[in-house]
C-alpha cells in the first residue's frame, strides 16, 4: 500500500515534523469558502450559513475567507448556486492575497483555469481594471469562463496561448504564474490509509520543470518595470519550486520579496540533494498541511 511515509520519504529530510505531516494527510480538512464580495458580504453569508446549522469561523488572515468545520459538500448549497461564495483551499487563496492586485491595474493570470485565483483577484480589484486570464486547454477555458460568469466577474478577458509563448505586446503591473505541477500538495489518504488524490489535469506534460521554467521566465518578461509576479505550485518537489525560481534568478534581474502575512509556513530550501539554491530562497514559502490545515503549496513573490 502507498502510505504517506513511503510516498513522501524523499522529502522527510526537509518537511518539519514529518510524522505530524503524515497524520495531517489523513485528517479531513476544514472547508474554506471564499466569499464573493461582488455579490454579498462575509457577515451576511456567515449569518445565512449559521442559520442552517453550519459552524463558521472567519479566517484571521482575510475577512472574505470563511472556515466551516461541518460542511462536506460546499458546492451543493443554494448559496453556492447563487454565486455567494467559491469553495477554495485556504492556501490557494493566499496567492491572490500576496499578489494583492489593485483596482484599475492591468493584471495577467498566465495559467488561469478553472479560475479560482482569477476570480479572487477580480473581487480584490472590485471588478475594476483588467485581468487577462490565459488558459490553453480548451475544456478548462470553458470551466474558467463559466466560473467567471457565475461569480459576476466583468473585468476579465480570456486568451488561449501556450503561456510560454504569450505575446510580449503589453506589460502588466502584476502577474500570476500558478503553474501546472505534479500536485503533490493535493494528495490525500483516507482514514483507512488508502491513497486518494486529484488526478493531474489532462494534457499536463511530463517534463514539468522545463515548462515551469519557461512560464516563469516569460511571466517575468511580461512585467512592467517594478511590477510584481507570484509563482505558485501545489507541490512539494524542489525541482518544481526552488529550482524554477533559481533559474529565473540566474537568467533575469529578479528580486525575491519577503511575504508578510501571518500564516505558519517554512522557508524555501537552500539545498536539496546535490543542488544548492540562492540564499534569497528563504523568502519563498513552503506551506504544509500540518501547519495550515489546508493543501500543500509553494509561493515565491518576485519583483521586476
Ligand atoms: C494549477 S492549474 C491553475 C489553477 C488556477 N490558477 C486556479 O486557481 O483555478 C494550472 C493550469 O495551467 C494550464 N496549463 C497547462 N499548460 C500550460 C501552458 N503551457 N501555458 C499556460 N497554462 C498551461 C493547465 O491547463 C491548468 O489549467
Amino acid at each position: 500500500m502507498s502510505t504517506c511515509e513511503t510516498v513522501f520519504a524523499p522529502y522527510a529530510a526537509f518537511i518539519p515534523d514529518f510524522s505530524a505531516f503524515c497524520t495531517a494527510m489523513q485528517t479531513p480538512r476544514t472547508c474554506c469558502l471564499r466569499v464573493n464580495t461582488l455579490r454579498t458580504t462575509p457577515e451576511a453569508l456567515q449569518a445565512l450559513l449559521v442559520s442552517q446549522g453550519y459552524d463558521v469561523t472567519p479566517s484571521p488572515i482575510a475577512a472574505e475567507l470563511l472556515l466551516v468545520t461541518n460542511l462536506a459538500h460546499p458546492g451543493r448549497l443554494r448559496e453556492a448556486r447563487m454565486g455567494y461564495y467559491h469553495p477554495q483551499a485556504f492556501t490557494s487563496a493566499l496567492a491572490s492575497l500576496i499578489l494583492a492586485p489593485q483596482p484599475g491595474e492591468l493584471v495577467c493570470d498566465l495559467c488561469a483555469a478553472p479560475g479560482s485565483k482569477t476570480s479572487h483577484m477580480a473581487q480584490l480589484m472590485h471588478n475594476q481594471g483588467v485581468i487577462v486570464a490565459n488558459e490553453p486547454a480548451h475544456t478548462r477555458l470553458f470551466m474558467l469562463e463559466y466560473n467567471l460568469k457565475h461569480l459576476g466577474i466583468s473585468n476579465v478577458v480570456t486568451t488561449r496561448y501556450a503561456g510560454q509563448n504569450f505575446p510580449r505586446r503589453c506589460k502588466f503591473a502584476r502577474l500570476l504564474v500558478d503553474a501546472p505541477c505534479s500536485g503533490e500538495g493535493t494528495y490525500r489518504w483516507d482514514v483507512q490509509g488508502r491513497m486518494r488524490h486529484a488526478p493531474r489535469a489532462a494534457g499536463t506534460p511530463d517534463d514539468l520543470p522545463r515548462l515551469q521554467k519557461q512560464l516563469l521566465v516569460r511571466g517575468f518578461d511580461l512585467l512592467a518595470p517594478g511590477g510584481s509576479l507570484l509563482y505558485a505550485t501545489c507541490t512539494y518537489n524542489p525541482a518544481e519550486n526552488e529550482a524554477i525560481v533559481q533559474t529565473l534568478l540566474e537568467q533575469r534581474p529578479a528580486t525575491l520579496q519577503p511575504i508578510t502575512l501571518p500564516v505558519p509556513h517554512s522557508p524555501g530550501l537552500q539545498q536539496w540533494k546535490e543542488q544548492t539554491y540562492d540564499v534569497r530562497m528563504q523568502h519563498c514559502w513552503r506551506l504544509y498541511p500540518h501547519q495550515t490545515g489546508s493543501v500543500g503549496f509553494f509561493v515565491a513573490s518576485i519583483r521586476a
